[in-house]
């Protein structure tokens, strides 16, 4: 099968002018009077094409577009990419991101084995060269994405790697862009694995296919181990919730546990995580079925769970002093002559009991048993990810995550890590009205609550399985799939919640939260 385009980053020491590289890229604000003083040095070079090109107005500068002019003798590069920045005042750190990202895809379409960026150069001082090349890493990989792993036609083949540097001819600061470049690399990379395991089908990819990746991710590197429970076991442990949505499957679920342990004392100083990530590796709906149309999309239901797995790759690869727990509850839920049946009251791990009125409200029956799992393994701070409901999509479309929990804190950590990290969230409320609506008149709980807040009474049933912990919930139902392709990305999953969360845990760990 084919591999997945392999992208290397790193940082030179060079002048823009005598950079090689099958393209350079450089940034354009929209509102700029006159080219930044780099560029025109450029322009000068190129016999003044760039500023030909502004002043016929084929360029503007604007957000999401670009335009390639060729080099000469006279520079390093061949092409010279301007990338349009959009307004000064308005660009931010996802500004650099996107636009790295755009470049990156450009590259990987011209088939340009080697890009130099320069884009930053725009920007001054504004923004902490760290976070400029995690920003940088985070974007190339992003935008050098493509899945393809199972097309056999080859299309006049495609580039199998892309070398991807820094350039600055400032060798003061390369240092923090080359330590946040190989961060965001890191972040980018992890999100391209979670990227590639979504985007695989639901007959490749089932709960014991999901559990041996997560063994051999964790095989591979220092500190993280992974336990994973079968069948049996959870039927030992009282995993109802669990069992009850895989019943249906010829393909049993699993319940995996990453643990990530540092030798770093000052890890003892912080809180004990727990990330939990739903992963139903097809969801049809079960005996609640599922309308035909669009059905396939629910191969992307693993994602939260996906999310997880990858944000503790690279958590370990960075070596972040934080004490996680990755927590993956998988299952496929099918309808069968064994399914869970609407009407079912369920034992879940807690103790607690729930009625099923709708066997597609399913990622709640396994997040209980897993959140339940978290708070018995004593995390102190538990973040769930999960395509949980469609409601949520209804409510803030394909743009934003909904971000629930019981402590403003942590959502306020959540919501800085969201606009470091550029996958964005916003709050939304799961308070006691909503667990109103989630009892039942025969068990503890019921699975689904009225027609109305579907998201919301969603996180509220969640809620009921945390004992001291604090605790927040996104909602990512829309977030997992890109559904067209845009200039910075390929269409398909989205790898949503790795750089959320890893973005998260470094701020932890670096006590600036
Ligand atoms: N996986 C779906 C939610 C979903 C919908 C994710 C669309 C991504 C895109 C979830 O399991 C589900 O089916 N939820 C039901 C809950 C309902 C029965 C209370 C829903 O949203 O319709
Ligand atoms: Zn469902
Ligand atoms: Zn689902």
């Amino acid at each position: 099968m084919k591999q997945i385009i392999d992208v290397k980053t790193t940082t030179r020491n060079v002048d823009f002018i005598r950079c090689k590289a099958d393209v350079l890229v450089v940034g354009v604000f929209s509102d700029a009077k006159k080219l930044d003083p780099a560029n025109s040095q450029l322009d000068k070079r190129l016999g003044g094409a760039i500023g030909r090109l502004i002043k016929l107005g084929d360029f503007k500068g604007a957000d999401k577009t670009n335009a390639v002019v060729y080099g000469n003798e006279k520079i390093g590069a061949s092409r010279v990419l301007l990338m349009g920045l959009g307004e000064k005042d308005k660009a931010t750190l996802d500004t650099i991101r996107k636009a790295a990202a755009n470049a990156a895809k450009k590259a990987v379409e011209m088939k340009a084995k080697s890009v130099a960026l320069a884009l930053h150069n725009s920007f001054g001082k504004r923004f902490d060269l760290f976070a400029v090349g995690k920003a940088y890493g985070e974007g190339v990989y992003f935008g050098a994405y493509v899945y393809d792993e199972y097309v056999t036609e080859s299309k006049d083949g495609r580039l199998s790697s892309l070398r991807v540097e820094i350039v600055d001819p400032d060798a003061a600061k390369l240092g923090q862009l080359k330590k946040g470049l190989a961060a965001g690399a890191v972040i980018g990379k992890s999100q391209s694995f979670a990227r590639t395991l979504a985007n695989r089908p639901g007959n490749v990819i089932y709960p014991a296919v999901l559990a041996a990746e997560a063994k051999q991710v964790a095989r591979g590197l220092n500190r993280l181990s992974c336990t994973v429970f079968d069948k049996k076991q959870m039927t030992e442990k009282g995993m109802g919730g669990v069992l009850a949505v895989g019943s249906g499957s010829q393909h049993e679920p699993r319940f995996i546990v990453l643990k990530y342990s540092p030798t770093n004392k000052a890890a003892n100083k912080l809180p004990v995580v727990g990330l939990v990530g739903k992963a139903i590796t097809f969801d049809s709906g079960g005996i609640s079925i599922k309308p035909a149309a669009n059905m396939d999309e629910m191969k992307l239901d693993k994602s939260g769970g996906i999310a997880v797995l990858a944000t503790m790759k690279a958590l370990a690869e960075l070596e972040l002093p934080v004490r996680v727990y990755g927590i993956i509850p998988s299952a496929e839920n099918l309808p069968s002559g064994s399914s869970y049946r609407p009407g079912d009251i369920i034992n879940t791990y807690s103790g607690k009991t729930v009625e099923v009125q709708n066997t597609d409200a399913e990622g709640r029956m396994i997040l209980c048993d897993a959140l339940a799992y978290a708070c018995k393994q004593k995390c102190e701070v538990i973040i769930d990810v999960a395509t949980l409901t469609g409601a949520c999509m209804v409510a803030l479309g394909r743009y934003n995550a909904g971000l629930m929990g019981n402590d403003d804190e942590l959502i306020g950590q959540i919501r800085k890590a969201s606009e470091e990290s550029g996958e964005k969230v916003w709050p939304m409320p799961s308070g006691d009205e909503y667990a109103e609506e989630m009892k039942s008149k025969i068990a503890d709980l019921k699975n689904i609550g009225s027609r109305w807040g579907g998201a919301c009474t969603a996180a509220a049933f969640l809620r009921q399985f945390i004992t001291d912990a604090k605790w927040a919930h996104l909602d990512i139902a829309g977030m997992d799939l890109i559904p067209n392709a845009s200039e910075s990305s390929s269409a398909g999953s989205s790898g949503f919640g790795v750089r959320l969360l890893t973005t998260w845990l470094m701020n932890l760990a670096s006590g600036k939260k």
